[in-house]
């Protein structure tokens, strides 16, 4: 990859030769030759750097510590989605797997639907609705929990739903066993082609989120 600096320190580099700034100082004062150019260069960006800036994230928590779990969330992804590597499961299985808890430090309680909005343009309604729904099903899995507002069974409202048994196998098989030392981790090096390949699917128009 290739920045250019144009001489002016004031301004962030372009991401490559022959791409362009836009100079209106507002977005009121922008127009359509404006608009036309941020739209081809982002579709070149987005295509290039979404999978990067991706992998930068989930790897920038490599040494995090832990609040309790023997294993960080970073290990904890690289496990589930080596398990599903192992298993055999697709490529975007295992980039499903390795990316279902990125949210888990930036945004815990909601870090179901931060997945799926990230990945949703890119992968099957079955994945999308998997990544979306996991936490609730991980519920399932954790017994007498002290917390009043706890609800093992949160899953249940979903029961008879297309993607339950999908979900709840993945959850079971991949997801609340990943947390020990000793199991099998491949290096992130290992997932980074599938994660780039998936980024640079087109991206698809997604209906509204399901209440
Ligand atoms: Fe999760
Ligand atoms: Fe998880």
């Amino acid at each position: 990859m290739t920045r250019i600096f144009r001489g002016d320190p004031a301004r962030s580099p372009l991401l490559r030769d022959g791409m362009r700034y836009v100079e209106p100082p507002e977005l009121d004062a922008f127009g359509t030759p404006e608009w036309l150019r941020l739209r081809e260069q982002r579709r070149v960006f987005d295509a290039e750097q979404q999978a990067a800036h991706v992998l930068r994230v989930l790897e920038a928590s490599a040494a995090d510590p832990s609040f309790g779990y023997q294993v960080n969330n970073f290990r904890h992804c690289v496990q589930a989605a080596t398990a599903a590597l192992q298993d055999g499961r697709d490529e975007e299985y295992v980039v499903v797997a390795l990316l279902h808890d990125i949210g888990f430090t930036l945004c815990p309680t909601n870090h179901g639907p931060f997945a799926a909005a990230l990945l949703g343009p890119y992968v099957s309604d079955a994945s999308r609705w998997l990544l979306e729904h996991h936490q609730h099903f991980l519920a399932h899995h954790c017994h007498d929990h002290p917390d009043e507002a706890f609800d093992e069974h949160a899953r249940e409202r979903w029961r008879g739903h297309p993607h339950f048994a999908a979900t709840a196998d993945f959850v079971a098989r991949f997801d609340q066993g990943t947390i020990l030392p000793g199991l099998p981790e491949a290096p992130l090096a290992v997932f980074a082609p599938m994660v780039q390949r998936l980024f640079a699917r087109p991206p698809r128009r997604l209906p509204p989120r399901e209440a």
